[in-house]
């Protein structure tokens, strides 16, 4: 029989978000699933209970009761906890390592199933389920709306005729999913943006973005455990390494945006004390970290604060939330797809396979059992494995190649030579002397030709260029050499031979210039 989805009013102060939308409703009516949602659940995100009624959606007092499966945005409260019945899912975010207390209040009510929205493994089959992506998302423009808010001067550079205005620096650390959103919001304003990310292969992304990537010159020994899709914690050298690079950039910058973590972890301090105090009056640090303990030294979880230098620190912890439409809307998203694939059959009845291998890894407790942490999951952004270095030649290795490629090129020589010896008998056996006087002239000449031509050093732009050279100075000399000569025919076919191979000579190097400019910063 068809299940019913319900959605309570979220209890945690300043949360406004909702796990349901009047858009999303109707996608999850077509898996067969009747809905609930609690009075006035969506009202802080500006979706009224008439619109819900519109959408076909009960609106009651309470859904703990009569839901089968319960949808919502924050980790229970114990109490909410107490109340999810037996049989019953419950889908929301849980953070199961560091709520072990919660996850077990959970398993004792013996729920059919509880699953986590923190724990969608990032793999790109799991992309459209990733809550975590699609709220970092959220918090990377909110972060950039936050700072330019409080930041007294434009972000973009202008010309007017009250006077030049500079643009605004700003410097992003941690190119995540928050990152780049904040990357790409900042450059659309206008700002001149820098980023870093201990994770050297996101510079392409951050470079596509408009950004600079800030290169640190050093290969990192940190932990090399297995791929998650996050980054690994760096090696005490490194920090050193890039907390100097900070410590340079921190007098030029106007905003830093932080967004480093590594899940499970709490958050590095980046951004420290000294640096603050070398920003100018009036910077702006919008610390995304700050539930985590922040990246910046000074940060107030959950605060707005000002030092004696007049830098602005921000540490909300809320930046979803506070764009509350827009990210019930993505989050609301992302539990419509998390209900499609636990109903390929649209029967409104969710089948936790745990085979499939991102309902497994979300799904922090089974018929009443714990089954967090799921077994580990490879990415598909692990990057390849680095080619196996080429062993380098010893010099007796080196001498040893050379003398056997000697060896065999001068027995083709040879071969070659012989051949063409006994085909010349061969020929000047039946052909007039006069004939053979040139014919032999014709093919020493190619002879010295060929070996003149290949062994021309390749110091020229391509290999190519170098043999086309080549052979074009050949015809040259020839010509010149034929040029002085009495007939008229001769001294025209030997002057077009100059003029055109100086041509290929001359308009090779030209259009080489040309292509490599292409290729060149101005
Ligand atoms: P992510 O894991 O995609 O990105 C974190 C980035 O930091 C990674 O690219 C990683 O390589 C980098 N990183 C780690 N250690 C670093 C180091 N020492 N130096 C430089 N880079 C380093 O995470 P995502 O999803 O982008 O989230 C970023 C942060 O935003 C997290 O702390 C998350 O909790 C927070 N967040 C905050 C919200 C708020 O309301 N304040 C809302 C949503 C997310």
């Amino acid at each position: 029989m068809a299940q019913t989805v319900g959605v309570p009013k979220e209890l945690a102060e300043d949360e406004k978000r909702v796990a349901l939308t009047p858009e999303t409703a109707g996608r999850i009516q077509k898996l067969g699933y009747k809905l609930q949602i609690e009075k006035g659940a969506g009202e802080d995100a500006n979706f009224s209970d008439d619109a819900y009624r519109d959408a076909g959606v009960d609106v009651v007092d309470n859904v703990w009761d009569s839901a089968d499966i319960v949808m919502k945005v924050r980790q229970p409260t114990e109490d909410e906890a107490g109340k999810l019945g037996e049989g019953k899912t419950l889908i929301s975010f849980v953070w199961p390592a560091q709520n072990e207390d919660l996850v077990k209040t959970l398993s004792d009510r013996k729920p059919h199933a509880v699953l986590a929205m923190d724990q969608v493994p990032r793999i790109s089959r799991a992309q459209k389920l990733d809550a975590l992506s699609s709220m970092a998302n959220i918090a990377g423009y909110r972060a950039v709306v936050e700072a330019a808010n409080n930041f007294g001067r434009f972000f973009t550079g202008q010309v007017t005729a009250a006077g030049k205005v500079p643009p605004g620096k700003v410097l992003v650390i941690g190119a995540g999913v928050a990152g780049l959103a904040a990357i790409g919001a900042a450059r659309s304003m206008g700002a001149i943006v820098r980023s870093f990310d201990i994770r050297p292969e996101v510079a392409e992304q951050i470079e596509s973005m408009g950004a600079e990537f800030l290169f640190l010159d050093f290969e990192d020994s940190g932990d090399d455990g297995p791929d998650t899709g996050y980054a690994k914690p760096s090696s005490p050298e490194f920090r050193e390494k890039q907390l100097a690079l900070f410590r340079e950039q921190a007098p030029d910058l106007d905003i830093v945006i932080t967004t480093a973590l590594i899940p499970g972890r709490p958050a590095p301090k980046l951004w420290l004390e000294d640096m603050v105090k070398a920003m100018k009056p009036g910077s702006v640090v919008v610390d995304l970290a700050a539930e985590q303990g922040g990246n910046c030294d000074l940060t107030v979880p959950g605060e707005r604060t000002v030092t004696d230098n007049d830098v602005t620190i921000i540490g909300y912890t809320d930046m979803a939330s506070r764009m509350a439409a827009q990210s019930s809307q993505l989050y609301g998203t992302n539990l419509r797809h998390m209900l499609d694939d636990l109903t390929p059959e649209k029967d409104g009845v969710p089948n936790v396979n745990m085979e499939d291998v991102v309902i497994r890894g979300c799904t922090v407790v089974k018929e009443g059992e714990i089954t967090f942490p799921p077994p580990a999951v490879s990415t598909s952004a692990t990057p390849k494995a680095a080619a196996p270095k080429k062993k380098e030649e010893t010099p007796e290795e080196k001498a040893a190649k050379e003398e056997a490629a000697l060896k065999k090129s001068n027995t083709t020589t040879t071969a070659l030579l012989l051949g063409g010896g006994a085909l010349i008998l061969l020929l000047g056996t039946i052909a007039p002397p006069s004939f053979m006087q040139h014919f032999i002239v014709f093919v020493l000449a190619c002879f010295v030709g060929y070996h003149v031509i290949w062994n021309v050093a390749h110091s020229l732009h391509t290999p190519l260029m170098a043999i086309t050279n080549a052979v074009s100075s050949i015809i040259i000399v020839g010509a010149l050499l034929q040029i002085g000569s009495p007939s008229i025919g001769v001294m025209i076919l030997a002057a077009l031979s100059v003029l055109m191979a100086s041509v290929n000579i001359f308009g090779g190097f030209l259009v080489t210039r040309r292509m490599l400019a292409m290729f060149q910063k101005s």
